[in-house]
């Protein structure tokens, strides 16, 4: 008799549940359970998943559980008591699409700052379920869908990086496939692409259409030779956002869903496949991964060694906001885009060690929420002073 596959997804949201979809329509012996910490969404959505499958004639067994990250002794209780042997993990304090929520022009104006500065939003659950998944006892293979590209360097310096995550990097390959089969004029079965892309520059791909002032590796390998100098890559890539776009914000996270269940099946299953991913095994950014009996292999094109594709990620990673990832977990933003958050929410933050993340993402969720409770009116650093200071404190700290 095969092996029923035992899956747990912690977080309820949006990517959460579509990929509860997704994993509840198939023929497999499969068990999935949702963890949420709302009760009643979560057992809402879990039934609406488990329905929606039994009528397109599947039997998985959907099941709902639930937990706050922040408890992270209820959260290993639950990890023990149902027993995954792949937990996905898809909560956020704050996804990368709230900003998206604001008015154009504030939005505009913080979207400028990229996504590094926002990382304590993420990091903080997906360090609370590592910790929860340690007491557990747990051995489940670890998939995380939060801003895996720099959670999982930080969180490897103490042991608590996932083991791979999901997303980004690949959420453009199948556009460059497409785009790559019609400049060649062949089938997209006959395409194999290898894509290095931090999260910075894959999303420029989706956007722009190129690495903005990051870098990217690329190989295009047609029926098993690589074309890659065949190929115009600058034109090739531009096709993304203009012959190849696609819908984005909350319903193109059906995209990232289709790249979660891309890792998450094989896994389940115990199958080997080639796919993209970021951050397996704690490294920055993401890359072609070889999923090989449960473990996590690099496949990069040929003639590229790791150190090229991590200092190619780690050019994406400064672009995204982030200078440096320590080998102690501290990260230091880049001055250039927290200087942004300073100017509109009033937040400012240059190094932050993993022990400041919570009080961090605790202070930037309360200066966001100030800051769109006040119209996104920008924060002011002092209100000005009607009497000028006196020579002694006018330096430029005061400022
Ligand atoms: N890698 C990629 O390509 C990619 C693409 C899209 C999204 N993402 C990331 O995936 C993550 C999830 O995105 P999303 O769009 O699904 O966000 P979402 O809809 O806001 O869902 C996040 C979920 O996390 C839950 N949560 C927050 N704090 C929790 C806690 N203490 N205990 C339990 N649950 C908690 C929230 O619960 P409540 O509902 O109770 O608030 C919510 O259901 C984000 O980090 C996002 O940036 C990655």
């Amino acid at each position: 008799m095969s092996h029923q596959q035992k899956i747990m997804i912690l977080g309820a949201g949006d990517l959460g549940r579509r990929v509860l979809s997704e994993l509840a329509h198939s023929k497999a012996d499969r068990h999935i359970q949702l963890v949420g910490r709302n009760k009643e969404e979560t057992l809402r959505a879990a039934n609406l998943a488990s329905f929606c499958s039994l009528q397109r004639g599947y039997t998985i067994n959907v099941a709902h559980a639930i937990t706050d990250i922040t408890d992270v002794e209820r959260t290993a209780e639950c990890i023990a008591m149902s027993n995954p042997d792949v937990i996905f993990l898809a909560a956020s304090l704050q996804s990368w699409w709230v900003i998206s929520t604001l008015p154009s022009d504030a939005f505009n104006r913080l979207y400028a700052a990229n996504f590094g500065p926002w990382l304590p939003m993420h990091l903080v659950p997906v360090m609370k379920a590592m910790q929860a998944v340690k007491m557990a006892g747990s051995d489940a293979v670890v998939v995380n869908a939060a801003f895996p590209d720099a959670v999982h360097p930080a969180l490897s310096a103490v042991g608590l990086s996932p083991h791979i995550g999901i997303g980004n990097v690949a959420n453009n390959v199948p556009g460059i496939r497409t785009a790559a089969a019609d400049y060649l004029d062949c089938c997209v079965d006959d395409i194999e692409v290898r894509l290095i892309a931090h999260h910075y520059v894959s999303h420029r791909l989706s956007r722009h259409g190129d690495k903005g002032l990051g870098e990217l590796g690329l190989a295009v390998v047609m029926n098993g030779t690589d074309v890659t100098f065949d190929i115009d890559v600058s034109r090739l890539l531009k096709r993304l956002p203009t012959d190849y776009r696609r819908t984005g914000g909350l319903p193109g996270q059906a995209m990232t869903a289709a790249s979660a269940v891309s890792v998450l099946e094989p896994l389940a299953e115990g199958r080997d496949s080639v796919v993209h991913a970021p951050a397996p095994n704690g490294l920055p950014g993401g890359y072609p991964v070889a999923i090989e009996s449960g473990g996590f292999r690099l496949a990069l094109p040929a003639g590229m060694s790791e150190e090229e594709a991590v200092r190619i990620n780690l050019a994406g990673q400064k672009q995204d906001g982030i200078s440096e990832i320590r080998p102690d977990g501290t990260i230091l933003f880049e001055p250039s885009a927290m200087e942004i958050l300073d100017q509109e929410l009033g937040y400012r933050c240059s190094t932050m060690a993993l022990s400041e993340a919570e009080e961090r993402a605790r202070e930037l969720a309360r200066r966001f929420r100030d800051y769109r409770a006040r119209g996104c009116t920008p924060a002011t650093h002092k209100p000005m002073s009607t009497k000028l200071p006196s020579p002694a404190v006018c330096s430029d700290e005061a400022h």
